[in-house]
Parts: C-alpha cells; sequence; structure tokens
C-alpha cells in the first residue's frame, strides 16, 4: 500500500570528479527545486521527494523516477520543475519531452554501468588503491582552507557585484597572481561563478559571507578560521597532553571572533532551552560564562517576571553589554565580570545556566563550578548544563568526540564528557532529580534539582 499518492526518487549520487553522475550534472539544484514547488503548491502531504543513489544512467543526469506508474525522467533541469509538477504531478499527465520511456535501453546502460562499477572496485581493491573515502578525509582539509582564507581576506565582500581578479586582489590588498588562484578553486567548490574573467558571488556566499548581507555568518565564521591554527598544533598536543602557545594567541581579535561564533550557535538554540526548562515560576537566573548573553536574552524576552546576571571574564563583559543592549533587554540582564571559579557567585537562583561551559574545564574544576553554583541555588532551583555529551565509550557521537579534540588544542584541561560524568557531579554537589533533556542539534541538556525543602 503506497501511504502517499506520488513518491518521486531524485538521484543526487556524487563521483569522483570528472566521472559523469547526477550531482556533477546539477541534481542539487533540480531537488531544491521541487522541494520549493511542492512547498508552494502545497502538495507537501500528497508528494513524498526521497533522494536516491545511481540508478546506473548517469551520462542522462539528473535522473528521476515517478512513482506509482514508474515514470523515468532524465536531464531534468530546475526550470523544467514548474512543468513537472502541473502537468504531471497535478493533471496526471507526464512530460513526454523529458520522459524515458525505452525501458532495453535503460536496462542496458544500466547492467552495463553495474558491471564496470564492480568491475573497477575489484581493480582497485586488488591493487590496494586507498578507499575513496579515507582519501577524501585526508583531503578534506583543503576546501575548509580556501573558504577560510576567503573569509580572513573577506573575499566575498570584496567580489561585490562582479569583479575582476586585479580589481579583487586591490581590494583585498593581496598578491593579483595568487587571488585569481584562490578565486578560480573557490569557483570550482560553487562558492563564486565564473563568466569570462569576471567573478560573481552565487545567491548562499552573497547572503551568508558578504559584509552588510542580513544573514552574514563571516564575523562568527573568523572564529572557526582562529581555531584552524589551533588545529595545526595537534600533534604536539597530543603529545603534551595540552594546548602549545602559537602567535595567533595575541590576535586582538580573537576574543571578539570568539564571542561572534558563540552567539552564532546560541541565538538559534537560546529559544529550545528556553522551551524544554519553561519560565513558570522562574524569577532569577544566573549565566555562568554567558558570553554573547544569548541564553538570558531569549530567557528575558520570553517573560518579562525574569531577571538574568551574565557573569564572565572582564574583557568579555563589555562585549556582551553590546549584545544585551541591542536585544534591548538591559532592563532583566545585569553585567558582572568575574571568575566563575572565584569569589561570591550570589544565592537565590531559580536557575543557573552553564551553555558550552563544561568542556572548557577538568573533572576537578567542573566539581567545583557544580558545588559552587548548587550554593547559588534557592530550594526547587535547577543547575542547568548544555554541551556536547559524549556517548558511555566516549568514542562517538562524531561531533562530540572531535570537540573534545578541540578542547585540547585550545585549553589546558578541557575535554568533552559523558552523561555518567556529568550526572557523577551534579549528585556529589548534593543536587537531585538529574535527568538528560535531549535537544535538536549536537548538544543536549543535563539538569539537576534542588530539592524543595531548604
Ligand atoms: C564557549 S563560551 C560559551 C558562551 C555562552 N554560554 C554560550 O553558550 O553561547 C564560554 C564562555 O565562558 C567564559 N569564561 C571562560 N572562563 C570563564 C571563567 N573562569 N569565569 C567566567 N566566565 C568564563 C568565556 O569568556 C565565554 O564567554
Ligand atoms: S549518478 Fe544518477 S544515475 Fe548514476
Amino acid at each position: 500500500m503506497e501511504p502517499f499518492r506520488i513518491h518521486l526518487f531524485v538521484c543526487t549520487q556524487q563521483k569522483p570528479e570528472g566521472a559523469a553522475s547526477c550531482a556533477a550534472k546539477g541534481s542539487a539544484a533540480v531537488l531544491d527545486a521541487l522541494n520549493r514547488e511542492i512547498q508552494v503548491r502545497g502538495l507537501g502531504s500528497d508528494v513524498q521527494i526521497t533522494t536516491c543513489g545511481c540508478m546506473g544512467l548517469c551520462e542522462e543526469g539528473p535522473v528521476m523516477v515517478v512513482y506509482p506508474e514508474g515514470a523515468w525522467y532524465r536531464r531534468v533541469q530546475p526550470s523544467d520543475v514548474p512543468e513537472i509538477v502541473t502537468q504531471h504531478l497535478l493533471a496526471g499527465k507526464p512530460v513526454t519531452r523529458l520522459l524515458w520511456d525505452d525501458a532495453a535501453a535503460m536496462k542496458a546502460m544500466s547492467v552495463e554501468h553495474g558491471e564496470n562499477f564492480r568491475a573497477a572496485m575489484a581493480a582497485r581493491e586488488k591493487a590496494g588503491v586507498l578507499p575513496e573515502r579515507l582519501d577524501q578525509m585526508i583531503r578534506g582539509f583543503m576546501p575548509s582552507r580556501c573558504l577560510l582564507t576567503a573569509l580572513e581576506l573577506d573575499i566575498f565582500t570584496a567580489v561585490g557585484d562582479g569583479a575582476n581578479s586585479e580589481q579583487i586582489g586591490a581590494r583585498v590588498h593581496a598578491n593579483a597572481r595568487a587571488v585569481a588562484m584562490l578565486l578560480n578553486a573557490l569557483a570550482s567548490l560553487g562558492l563564486l561563478a565564473k563568466s569570462g574573467d569576471d567573478y560573481r558571488n552565487t545567491p548562499e556566499s552573497a547572503r551568508f559571507f558578504v559584509q552588510g548581507s542580513k544573514d552574514n555568518h563571516r564575523n562568527g565564521l573568523l572564529h572557526t578560521a582562529n581555531i584552524w591554527h589551533r588545529w595545526s598544533t595537534l600533534t604536539d598536543a597530543v603529545r603534551r597532553g595540552a594546548r602549545i602557545p602559537i602567535d595567533g594567541d595575541a590576535n586582538p581579535e580573537w576574543t571578539p571572533n570568539f564571542i561572534a561564533g558563540m552567539q552564532r550557535n546560541a541565538r538559534d538554540r537560546a529559544p529550545l532551552v528556553v522551551k524544554a526548562l519553561g519560565t513558570e515560576s522562574v524569577r532569577r537566573i544566573l549565566d555562568l560564562g554567558g558570553g554573547s548573553g544569548a541564553y538570558s536574552i531569549a530567557f528575558a524576552k520570553a517573560s518579562p517576571a525574569v531577571k538574568c546576571e551574565i557573569l564572565d571574564l572582564p574583557e568579555v563583559v563589555p562585549l556582551t553589554a553590546e549584545y544585551v543592549n541591542r536585544a534591548g533587554v538591559s532592563a532583566q540582564v545585569v553585567l558582572r565580570a568575574g571568575h566563575m571559579l572565584h569569589g561570591n557567585l550570589g544565592s537565590g537562583y531559580d536557575i543557573v545556566m552553564l551553555n558550552a561551559i563544561c568542556h572548557m574545564f577538568s573533572e576537578k574544576q567542573n566539581m567545583e563550578i557544580f558545588r559552587r553554583a548548587r550554593q547559588a541555588l534557592a530550594p526547587g532551583g535547577r543547575l542547568v548544563v548544555q554541551d556536547f555529551i559524549l556517548n558511555p565509550d566516549k568514542a562517538g557521537p562524531q561531533q562530540a568526540a572531535l570537540f573534545s579534540l578541540n578542547m585540547l588544542v585550545g585549553t589546558e584541561e578541557g575535554a568533552a564528557y559523558n552523561e555518567s560524568e556529568y550526572t557523577g557531579w551534579m549528585k556529589a554537589a548534593g543536587l537531585n532529580e538529574v535527568r538528560r533533556i535531549k535537544l535538536p542539534g549536537p548538544a543536549d541538556l543535563i539538569v539537576g534539582q534542588v530539592r524543595n525543602t531548604p
């Protein structure tokens, strides 16, 4: 039985560069156009779109199959999508100019493709060729480094409405020959479009990487560019067991970029945390290491009855103030300069938050922070940790395991931890009813509560 009236399979298979594939022929843009058209026409509950792997017809890609009738389309372009939706999906008449209904030819091509593929795999296996997956993992830094350099140089802003490599080189004060090489690499990665001698931003680059764009992420992404330099020390950091000092540590932009990077993550996650914890009977919140203040800002906006105090390092507090003032919640959010391991944290808070904090510290330091946070809570109050949480054996999830290394190269004693470590520290600090709240995305909450009886 079909749960949907229509089921579309769109091949999005990628192949090594140079080999024909639906991905190389633009299946991503077709998929995008289909999703948009289905949404616009309100067909979401009728039509299911499933991406699929190679169907052996790669030379004819992008390939797409419509079920239940089993109509095969080839060489589909985004501009064909409105016609397919109107004529086929809505009126039941396949678009004949795109249909491929020579079953014998299709089968022959597919079978030949399968045989060639298996023969090539067997030959690679016999010759001991490095699997493509490992090869890509090894070279994965190249596209990343290319994009980070483009962000550091602010290339996308310099491209503006379109320019040649000499103009762009002059705008970013860099060597013209080298800039041309970088621009060509960015074009090969689909981050710029090249026509003649001129380069233009793609819609995505213009939206996310150009200064002045509403959705510009460059400032926050420069933090990732800074982290890159720390990751180059990984081998030595593994030998030493802690971070290795580098020249970039003195970069005056490090802290503003870091806080912008934190804001980039936190502003989307903050409403999820507010929803998970609720604001009912919450009056006072202590936000330890609040950074850009995104979580306090979200609580303040969610309830006029909530008052937040953000404690952060003296060099960060002026930056926090800018974010809080811009959000228009300074009447509800107070800033305190200090160190969460020293001095008086205060008392009587309904919630003490540790968002993206514990990974910076050692087990011993975290236990001390939890003990101090527990003292600051009112009866019935909650200590809330948000962080990447490792599996019990610490060998995953991948993002958390890699983040642990991010802390190795960036801190003296930081690491990612697993749920039983957090739970143990909470219990040792005298918190009860410790539970994990799953959130969408890579980080979860661990919440411990003080008993209601004083
Ligand atoms: C990874 S950021 C997280 C920021 C924020 N909680 C968020 O999730 O967006 C860590 C924050 O802790 C602050 N911090 C680091 N060490 C601290 C300390 N000893 N006392 C107070 N704040 C500290 C940093 O300045 C930074 O703002
Ligand atoms: S890559 Fe799509 S059919 Fe082969």
